[in-house]
């Protein structure tokens, strides 16, 4: 029997054997307790964890490229300080994530290294282009809306950090789907070309936004699994019903229509129908033939080629803090930071 350090989902401190360890990681799972980093985990956990927290991570900071494409065009001071925050707030959200899935031994630099070299996968949406000022309106309401769909109950998923990193994600992500909304709605109203613009952009979204959900329950290939691990605690299928049935009135009120002639209120479900999906399509963008995935892989190749000098700054001061904090008291090192900013202060 191998015998291994147990965590605080295992209460013994004491080496305990990988039965034990497991049987308390089950038991933590089914009393809806959170694992932590130092808890033993199955190895397929730990796996599916990284991929799941890797997939989502690159989302939030590839989903910065489509919007910030229009902050320079947009058509307001408002929209335009509105539009920077959220962008800001994606970056951040990857930030988080990407510090979640450390947590999980795997560094930030080795996963962007797969996101740059295509072996890690971002969500298919975001190879899809921005064509209008309409389509941040879109996006704030159907992408932003569905990711929160998706993600208030990872709030409640059974790994410690992302869990708690989701919390903020989402208050942050609402907010992101109130000002898409509002900025839709303000369209709709707005001139008839206007309307026209945010029908338009409405009808290009609509239908990869139901795409994000993932494949249908029964061609899933992590979710059941996800799911026994509280993981996931939504199938794909539920999750994508009950943003559709968010949806509809939602677009009553901004007096737009949803691009699906077979969408209709079924009174025995107790839930709206809704035509089949494309999955041709969704496949197709997986593999890397959307609109945009060339487009959206290259820059961010760029960006991170571009920000190296900033990476190697940051490196190089957290060095010299260590060396510093190596020779002197925290006192004195603050002390000696307040001086040196004084100094360069004086001087330029
Ligand atoms: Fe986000
Ligand atoms: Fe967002």
């Amino acid at each position: 029997m191998t015998a291994v350090t147990a965590g605080t989902a295992v209460e013994a401190t004491v080496e305990t054997t990988a039965e034990e360890a497991e049987a308390a990681f089950d038991a933590a799972v089914a009393a809806d307790e959170r694992i932590e980093p130092r808890d033993w985990m199955p190895e397929a956990y730990r796996a599916s964890l990284v991929r799941q927290m890797a997939q989502h991570a690159h989302s939030e900071i590839i989903g910065m490229q489509p919007e910030a494409n229009w902050i320079t065009r947009a058509p307001s001071l408002r929209r335009k300080a509105i539009l920077m925050a959220k962008v800001q707030d994606e970056a951040g959200h990857g930030l988080y994530l990407y510090s979640a899935a450390e947590t999980l031994g795997t560094s930030r630099d080795e996963l962007l290294d797969k996101l740059h070299a295509g072996r890690q996968r971002y969500s298919s949406i975001f190879n899809y282009p921005t064509l209008t000022w309409a389509d941040v309106g879109a996006i704030g309401w159907l992408v932003d809306g569905a990711a929160i769909t998706n993600q208030v109950p990872l709030c409640r998923c059974s790994y410690g950090p992302y869990a708690r990193a989701m919390v903020r994600i989402c208050k942050e992500e609402s907010f992101h789907q109130r000002q898409g909304y509002e900025s839709l709605l303000a369209l709709s109203r707005g001139t008839p070309s206007q309307h026209e613009m945010a029908q338009d952009a409405v009808n290009r979204w609509w239908w990869p936004s139901l795409m994000m959900f993932g494949p249908p329950d029964d061609e899933s290939a992590h979710s059941v699994q996800s799911m026994i691990w509280k993981i996931k605690r939504h199938s794909n299928d539920e999750l994508r019903q009950r943003f559709v049935d968010i949806c509809v009135p939602q677009a009553e009120t901004l007096g737009l229509t949803l691009p699906d002639p077979d969408l209709k209120w079924n009174e025995e479900r107790g839930q709206h129908d809704f035509g089949a999906i494309d999955w041709t399509e969704f496949r197709e963008v997986l593999k890397g033939n959307g609109p945009c995935n060339e487009q959206r892989i290259s820059q961010r190749r760029r960006a991170h080629e571009e920000g190296a000098w900033v990476r190697e700054a940051a490196t190089a001061y957290a060095a010299k803090h260590a060396a510093k904090s190596a020779a002197g008291s925290p006192v004195e090192d603050a002390a000696a930071d307040v001086a040196e900013h004084v100094e360069k202060e004086a001087t330029a």
